[in-house]
């Protein structure tokens, strides 16, 4: 019998751990931290017993760790995004379709994407007003979904055009349900559960007659969207990915791919007009052609607004020797990203927003962990950043963001991502020649 060894935690009640949880996640995990140190035994609706880990160690031998031994959650996004979802698999059917699911994310792959992706953007910025103040997210939302959306399924058309309107809907209410119990009876057309289940048989047709459409192609291997590729790729064994496969998986990506870069985005307009000194540099490097500060900045976004709090993994095995600890069969654990993105060891001076700490440097994998880490890692991770990192070159180029002295947005729950508050507001200018602020001229210093 091996003897399990958990870290402390707090003794209170699942409820009041849970309302804890809701109302202060990021406060009360620090408090926590404070307390207990760098892991702590939780008990929370939805995960149980868990235990929450911050250590660079302890955190690399869980994402390395065989699947066998911790895999994905049990409450997981498949019972939003259905059992085929890349999220709801496990071992060696997880490895199976992910195997399948790589291609259209790699390299020059991803440089077919920024075409769409600058489109999308200047379409966008083209409805900004000018000089009052307006949030951004939604139209980060909408140049997210409208990429995702040609890179899965190519040229737009009617069927485009219903997801377009559809989509959006899904995934918010998919979103805040992805966190309810499923009800064990039907409880109609009007609850929740049966509103998505509505909207998810409307995007099952769309996506019927786009496949029935894309396999009479007679040019489909000339195709480059992910739609055409899933139709053409075969498991080692030389058999075919299922429709309700598919349409799973696109489902996956389209939300998956969608809200959580809009939602980083949104927080880089708002970091950025409260740190003037890096908005100068960067657009001063946007019109020399360069690249550097706004790679780096696009990381130091994802460390200080990580718009997931958690990854996690269930013990599998009997149990996991995790470290110091011992956890038994069943356990959740839980990486927080808000502690480890916010360790003064790791990163100095970690609540102040300086992207200058990566310039010139790529972040350790298991310290720097946005995109979640090892087998399950981010599908889309390099797809997410070469998007933002395209998305923001576009706006620093075609207009000026107006710097703010406004307090920093507050977190803002959507459900699965954490948004600001307001939307991200940006006032901004059109950018003509003569518009171009000489360098110095904004005031410069940092604030946090
Ligand atoms: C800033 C944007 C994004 C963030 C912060 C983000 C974050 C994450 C995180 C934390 C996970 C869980 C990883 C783990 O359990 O270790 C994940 C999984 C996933 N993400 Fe993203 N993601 C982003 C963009 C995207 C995009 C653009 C796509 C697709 C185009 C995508 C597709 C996926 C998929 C398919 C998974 C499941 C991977 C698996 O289970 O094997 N994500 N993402």
């Amino acid at each position: 019998m091996t003897t399990v060894m958990l870290p402390p935690g707090p003794s209170s009640s699942r409820t009041v751990q849970g309302v804890y949880a809701l109302t202060v996640p990021r406060r009360g995990m620090r408090r926590l931290r404070e307390r207990y140190g760098d892991a702590f035994t939780v008990n929370v609706p939805i995960f149980g017993r868990a235990v929450v880990i911050s250590d660079p160690a302890e955190i690399r031998q869980l994402f390395m760790t065989s699947p066998d031994v911790a895999d994905n959650l049990d409450r997981n996004l498949g019972r939003v995004l259905g059992p085929g979802s890349l999220f709801a698999l496990a071992r060696e059917d997880h490895h199976r379709v992910r195997k399948l699911l790589v291609p259209p994310f790699h390299g020059r792959r991803l440089a077919a994407y920024e075409k769409i992706i600058e489109e999308e953007t200047v379409r966008e910025l083209a409805s900004w007003p000018q000089g009052r103040a307006f949030p951004t997210l939604p139209s980060m939302m909408r140049i997210t979904l409208n990429v995702i959306l040609r890179a899965v399924f190519g040229s737009e058309g009617a069927e485009f055009a219903a997801l377009r309107e559809l989509l959006p809907r899904l995934i918010k209410l998919g979103s805040r349900l992805a966190v309810v119990p499923v009800p064990k009876v039907d409880l109609g057309r009007w609850s929740p559960w049966g509103r998505f289940w509505a909207m998810r048989r409307e995007y099952d047709a769309i996506v019927e007659r786009l496949i029935t459409r894309a396999e009479r192609d007679t040019v489909l291997d000339e195709r480059e969207d992910i739609l055409a590729l899933m139709l053409q790729s075969r498991y080692d064994d030389g058999s075919e990915m299922s429709r309700s496969e598919i349409a799973d998986q696109l489902l996956t990506l389209l939300a998956a791919g969608h809200e959580t870069t809009a939602t980083t985005l949104a927080w880089a307009v708002e970091r950025l007009r409260r740190h003037p000194a890096v908005l100068r540099a960067l657009v001063e490097e946007v019109d020399a052609g360069g690249s550097a500060l706004r790679e780096a900045t696009i990381l130091e976004v994802q460390r200080t607004r990580p718009v997931i709090d958690l990854v996690g993994r269930q013990v599998k095995a009997d149990s996991f020797q995790m470290g110091r600890w011992t956890l038994p069969k069943g356990y959740a654990v839980l990486v927080s990203i808000t502690l480890i993105h916010d360790d003064e060891s790791l990163f100095p001076n970690a609540r102040t927003f300086d992207p200058t700490r990566f310039v010139g440097g790529r972040p350790d994998l298991y310290q720097w962990v946005p995109f979640g880490g090892g087998t399950r890692r981010c599908l889309g991770a390099a797809f997410a950043h070469r998007e933002m990192h395209v998305v923001l070159r576009t706006i620093l180029r075609d207009v000026t963001l107006i710097p703010t002295e406004d307090p920093g947005e507050r977190w803002h729950s959507r459900g699965v991502a954490n948004a600001p508050a307001k939307g991200g507001l940006a006032v901004v200018r059109r950018r003509t020649a003569a518009t171009i602020p000489p360098s110095g001229a904004t005031s410069a210093g940092a604030r946090s």
